[in-house]
């Protein structure tokens, strides 16, 4: 049995003051839906007042990267150190990281390996970019980001998948959801192949990609697809509730 999870991305979005209010608002909703595993996911410089905030809460911390290296010479990085104590889930590779900070699958690999020896639990994002798609090549640049993405990673039970079509992310166009899980199907069968059945049985794989209170039903209706990685809903009360009853509800059934 997959516990069902949804995390939330802030992304860029929130001051202090508006992320504290937003944990306020969302906690009881969240807190009382049952069987499913929620983090939320702030920029670096809120993480340590919402860590303190959601003390005793159910409701988890996640970071939205971090830097491989433990400590040095390397200004404005954030380590997996620093995070340790902080975050159990950190994002990693996001589809904006690598479109925008240059970041490859071979250096998220090296992010995945140092959170991994941290403790940290990776929330490893991987998909295909609109070119890619209308030429038909998604299984093929998702099969090739997960495996790189992966590369010299040993299998760890906290690892988290999230499958995120780049042309679905902040554009309104979700992918359907029969697709998607057919998609993370193949990630399945690939993780597989990486490592072993049981692990890959075992490996929660997310949908991301203009998620919404109204469309999540289509995804986690799916039997492949655990949960849901929400951006632009997640900063949105009455959606991420939304969200996160209707996982529970439709993957407890
Ligand atoms: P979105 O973002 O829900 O705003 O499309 C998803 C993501 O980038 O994780």
């Amino acid at each position: 049995m997959r516990i069902p999870f949804v995390a939330g991305n802030w992304k860029m979005n929130t001051t202090l003051n508006e992320g504290i209010k937003l944990v306020a608002e969302m906690r009881p909703g969240i807190e009382s839906t049952q069987n499913i595993e929620v983090a939320l996911c702030p920029p670096f410089i809120s993480l340590t007042v919402i860590h303190n905030l959601l003390s005793g809460s159910k409701i988890k911390l996640g970071a939205q990267n971090l830097f491989y290296e433990e400590k040095g010479a390397f200004t404005g990085e954030i380590s997996p150190m620093m995070l340790a104590g902080l975050c159990e889930y950190v994002i990693l590779g996001h589809s904006e990281r690598r479109q925008y900070f240059g970041e490859t699958s071979e250096i998220v690999s090296r992010k995945v390996n140092s959170a991994i020896k941290a403790g940290l639990k990776p929330i490893l994002c991987i998909g295909e970019n609109l070119t890619e798609f209308e030429a038909g090549k998604t299984e093929e640049i998702v099969t090739g980001q997960l495996l790189k993405s992966l590369a010299g990673v040993d299998p760890s039970p906290g690892l988290v998948i999230a499958y995120e079509p780049v042309w679905a992310i902040g554009t309104g166009k979700a992918a359907t959801g029969e697709r998607a899980n057919e998609v993370i199907s193949l990630i399945r069968q690939t993780i597989t192949g990486l490592y072993d059945k049981n692990f890959a049985y075992g490996l929660r794989i997310l949908y991301g990609g203009s998620v919404t209170g109204d469309n999540i039903a289509e995804f986690v209706g799916q039997a492949e697809i655990d949960g849901a990685l929400v951006g632009g809903a997640s900063l949105k009360t009455d959606q991420f509730i939304s969200i996160v009853r209707k996982t529970a509800q439709l993957k407890n059934q």
